[in-house]
Parts: C-alpha cells; structure tokens; sequence
C-alpha cells in the first residue's frame, strides 16, 4: 500500500480532495507517558483511599482514612486549645480575665457567639442599640462601666425607676423649660431641675448616677433616643420610666441572666461588653 505514505508518512488511506489524508502517526512519546501515569495514580488512589462501592459496604483503603475520623482529629485539636483556657475561667473574677491579655482575647472571641444568640435582639449586633435599647458599643453608662457593674447588670438585670412628673408635678410650661434645656444643653442652668427635685436623682451636675441607672441628661447620648429628641424628652418627663401608675411610662428593663447562663458565660459576656470599647 506505498501509495497510502504521503510526504507526512502513514496515512489511514482515507483520502478526500485527492490531497487530503488522514495521517497514523503515534502521539507523541511525553504524551503517552502522561496518559499511563495518570491511571497508574488512579489506581493507587483507589487502593489508598476509601472507594470501590462493594455489596453491603465499600472497599476501605489501605490507609483507614475516614473522613469522621479526619473530623473528629480536628475536633480534638480545636478542643484541646479551648480546653487550655476554658478550665481557669471558672476559678477567675472577670476582673481578672480582663487582667490577663491572651484569655481576654479568648474569651472576646467565645463570646461572640453567646451575645448574638442571647443579647443581639435588643442591643443589635455588636451592641449597636436599637430604638429603646441602649447602645453598649459608647461611653455612656446608665449603671457604669467598670467590669464589676457590667457582670452585675448582666447578671441581676436592671430596671430604671423614674417617676412620672406630668399631672400633679409639673406643668407643661415647665416641661418645656425642662426639656429645651435637656437638649439644648444648658440643663444644670435650668432652676426648675434643682427645684423639681431631678438633682435627687441625676445630680447637681445633670450627670446621673450609676446606683440608680439615672440616665446623664448632659451628654447628648440618648437612652430613647428618638427623630424628635424635644418629644421624646418631654414624653419621658411627663410620663416617667417603668412608674407603674402610668399607663404611658416607658418601658426599660434589662431582663436577669442569673438563671439562664452559667456564671462563666456571664463573666465572657461581660468582658466581652467591657471590650466593646465603652469599658472604664
Ligand atoms: C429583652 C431585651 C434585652 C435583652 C435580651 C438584653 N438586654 Fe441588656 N438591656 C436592656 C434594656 C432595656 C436595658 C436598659 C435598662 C434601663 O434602661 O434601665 C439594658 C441594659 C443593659 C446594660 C447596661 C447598659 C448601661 O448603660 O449601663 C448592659 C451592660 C446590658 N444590657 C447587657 C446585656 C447583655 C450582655 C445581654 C445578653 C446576655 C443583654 N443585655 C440582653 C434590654 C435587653
Ligand atoms: C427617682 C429618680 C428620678 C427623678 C426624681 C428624676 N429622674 Fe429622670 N430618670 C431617672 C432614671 C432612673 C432614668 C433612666 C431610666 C432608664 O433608662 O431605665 C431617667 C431618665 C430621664 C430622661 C431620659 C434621658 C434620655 O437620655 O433619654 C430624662 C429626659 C429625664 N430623666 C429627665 C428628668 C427630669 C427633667 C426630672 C425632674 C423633673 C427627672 N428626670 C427626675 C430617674 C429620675
């Protein structure tokens, strides 16, 4: 068949066009070496590794891998880290943790979690605030601050407690007066505030106080915080907050986790508030 050779070399005889010809040639040798090495691993593979699907089961491999296995070793792993520090939180004040740079970020980072499926629905996530919710990401404390009061307020709940003082009290003149100075900033300037007796409550100063969660009526940070801030003071003014001879009074109460978290969780969340950066 020399006349199936054309100047290319073999051809498969097939021939269109008078010149067009299929050619025989073997692939190249690098080729054919790429192609048996590649089943050569795929049979190794197979052999090594859990693969063959058997009757009732499937063949395991030669190097028990499992991928359980492989999950559980780094559960081990994760665990054993954790376990490092989980065993001295109980035994430590929150203070103390606080104190100690590397269990604080432990715990900073373990907390996450507990704020967001326990605390973010009011407070927002990562202590933002919501309307009627305090931020806890400022530097503004109605029941201060430190780590011991965070872990109190945490742990007790906190209820505010101020009367009502529309009616009977104040006229709403006087309301006005009081609340254009609130938020005009000029409220320790304001007669009507000593005379009326909020000083007993926020202090000469107009600061508050952390024993009563009376808010710091100076600062301009609001704890209800509204579009109309003139409204919003005069509402409270008039109507007070949780005074239950108002149906009206606002409503703010931060609930008691004694109960529902463990000591621990509590002093990560407390630290972990305290880190927002708002922590004295
Ligand atoms: C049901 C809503 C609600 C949930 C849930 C809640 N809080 Fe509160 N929290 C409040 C309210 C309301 C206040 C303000 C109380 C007041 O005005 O007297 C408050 C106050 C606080 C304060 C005091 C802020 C200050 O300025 O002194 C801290 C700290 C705090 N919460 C932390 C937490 C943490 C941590 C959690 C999760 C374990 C949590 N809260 C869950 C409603 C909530
Ligand atoms: C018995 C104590 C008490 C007295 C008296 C009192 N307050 Fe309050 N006041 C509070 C407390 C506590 C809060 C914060 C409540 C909370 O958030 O739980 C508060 C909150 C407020 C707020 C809300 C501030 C904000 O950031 O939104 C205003 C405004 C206010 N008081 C004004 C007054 C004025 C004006 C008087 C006097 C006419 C007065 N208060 C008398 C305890 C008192």
């Amino acid at each position: 068949m020399s006349e199936d050779k054309n100047r290319y070399g073999q051809t498969t005889g097939h021939v269109w066009d008078e010149t067009l010809a299929e050619l025989t040639n073997p692939p190249p040798k690098w080729w054919m070496l790429g192609l048996h090495a590649s089943w050569i691993l795929v049979v190794l593979y197979t052999l090594y590794y859990p693969s063959w699907p058997l009757v009732h089961s499937h063949f395991k491999g030669f190097a028990g891998w499992t991928a359980i296995g492989e999950f559980k070793k780094d559960m081990k792993e994760v665990q054993d880290v954790r376990a490092k520090y989980e065993d001295k939180l109980p035994g430590m004040s929150a203070a103390a943790i606080l104190a100690d740079n590397e269990l604080k970020n432990y715990v900073v980072r373990s907390a996450k979690v507990l704020f967001g499926d326990n605390c973010a629905a009011c407070h927002g996530s990562g202590g933002a605030g919501n309307p009627g919710f305090p931020a806890l990401v400022d530097d503004d404390w109605l029941y201060g601050g430190t780590i011991d009061n965070i872990q109190q307020t945490i742990t007790n709940g906190r209820k505010g407690m101020m009367p009502k003082m529309g009616g009977n009290q104040l006229t709403d003149e006087e309301i006005d007066k009081l609340a254009n100075a609130i938020v005009g900033g000029t409220i320790t300037k304001e007669p009507l505030f000593a005379a009326k007796g909020c000083i007993g409550c926020h202090g000469p100063d107009g600061k508050g106080m952390a024993a009563l969660g009376s808010a710091n009526l100076t600062d301009k940070i609001w704890r209800f915080k509204a579009q109309d801030q003139l409204a919003s003071v005069k509402t409270t003014i008039k109507h007070g907050v949780n005074d239950p001879s108002d149906p009206n009074t606002r409503k703010a109460e931060m609930p008691s986790w004694k109960d529902r978290l463990t000591d621990t969780q509590i002093k990560k969340l407390a630290v972990y508030v305290h880190e927002f950066g708002g922590g004295k």
